[in-house]
């Protein structure tokens, strides 16, 4: 069986550090987006397919270095051609029964279960959802009660969304599939999608944890999701009375030196926090340097970046990265 990762955008809200980095490759509690998804793709996969054009150099190399230990071809888009074009693109490596996910979604989703739920209905393709109070960003399915996909509506007005139910990015299709996509750039949801109803398209809910990674937002908040209750803090990290509040995380070779961590923060590596300044609902990729007097809140700090002295940086992305 053949899964397929869409990770073919460009980012465009994590800019610019997406400018350095394409977003599959934006680390979550050190580990990349797509280590992520790949890792929860069951061994009933053999291959791991990634049609991609923007940044492929990039993406090749981290593959390279990092080996995922099971199959994986990237496929070239020289020019994005959608969530559906996309798919298509690579239709003659598919072979039956097949699997797409969105490569910037952290969640609990067990595709195994998911899988099993496919076949149990027997539609032509079946999708996970999630419950979420704003559903207007989102793809939104209405359900009958044998879980069966009545309307979905990509990315509605808020007050015209009929349900609360999204779109969690992973759909298991039959290859007929295929045949609904046309040529050039199509979107799965808003061309695809709409066209599967009335051969039966189901939807399955699970527990847990989900989060698309789009934005700083989230993807704050996915590290503040997987960090859990505790502070994480590498004891020889810390030192000069700095106070760390849970839920944070403070990596090994970190130096933070009188300062405050507050909650849902994550230092990486060889970061530097200096005395007297504060962090808070933050992430710090590896190498950042923070000055003295400093505070920091609700923001993505990029690698390498220079903090200076009394600098506040409040729901930002800082990074050098330049387009
Ligand atoms: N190969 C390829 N080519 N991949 C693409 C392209 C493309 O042209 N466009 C987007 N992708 C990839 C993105 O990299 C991302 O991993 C995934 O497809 C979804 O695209 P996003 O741009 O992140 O879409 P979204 O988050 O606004 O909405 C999608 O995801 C939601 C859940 O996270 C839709 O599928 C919604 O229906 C869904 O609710
Ligand atoms: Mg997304």
């Amino acid at each position: 069986m053949k899964a397929v990762l869409l990770v073919g955008g460009m980012g465009t809200r994590l800019r610019p550090m997406t400018y350095r980095i394409p977003k599959p490759l934006l680390p979550v509690m050190g580990k990349p987006l797509i280590m992520h998804v790949i890792d929860s793709i069951p061994s009933e996969v053999d291959e791991v397919i990634i049609p991609i054009g923007y940044k492929r150099d990039v993406m090749d190399e981290y593959l390279k270095s990092h080996p995922p230990g099971r199959k994986i071809t990237l496929v070239d888009e020289p020019e994005p051609l959608g969530t559906g074009g996309a798919v298509k693109n690579v239709e003659e490596r598919i072979d039956g029964q097949f699997l797409v996910i969105n490569g910037d979604v952290i969640t609990s989703l067990d595709v195994a279960s998911f899988l099993k739920f496919h076949r149990a209905k027997g539609g032509i393709a079946s999708i996970s959802l999630w419950p979420v109070e704003d559903p207007s960003p989102f793809g939104v399915a209405q359900l009958d009660p044998e879980s069966r996909i009545t309307r979905f509506q990509e990315k509605p007005k808020r007050e015209e969304a009929f349900s609360k139910l999204i779109n969690a990015g992973a759909y298991a299709l039959e290859r007929e599939v295929l045949s609904h996509i046309g040529d050039g750039f199509v979107s799965m949801e808003r061309e695809v999608f709409p066209k599967l109803l009335d051969k039966g398209m189901y939807g399955f809910q699970f527990d847990g944890h989900w989060i698309d990674c789009g934005t700083r937002e989230n993807v704050i908040g996915a590290h503040r999701i997987l960090m859990g209750d505790d502070a994480n803090v590498s004891r020889n990290s810390v030192s000069g009375g700095a106070a760390v509040h849970p839920p944070s995380v403070v990596c090994d070779e970190a130096v933070v030196a009188g300062a405050v961590i507050g909650p849902g923060t994550y230092i990486s590596p060889r970061c530097v926090v200096g005395p007297m300044s504060s962090v808070e609902g933050s992430v710090l990729y590896d190498d950042v340097r923070v000055g003295t007097r400093c505070r920091i809140v609700d923001s993505i700090i990029d690698q390498g970046v220079s903090v200076p002295d009394g600098a506040e940086i409040v729901s930002e992305i800082v990074s050098r990265a330049k387009q």
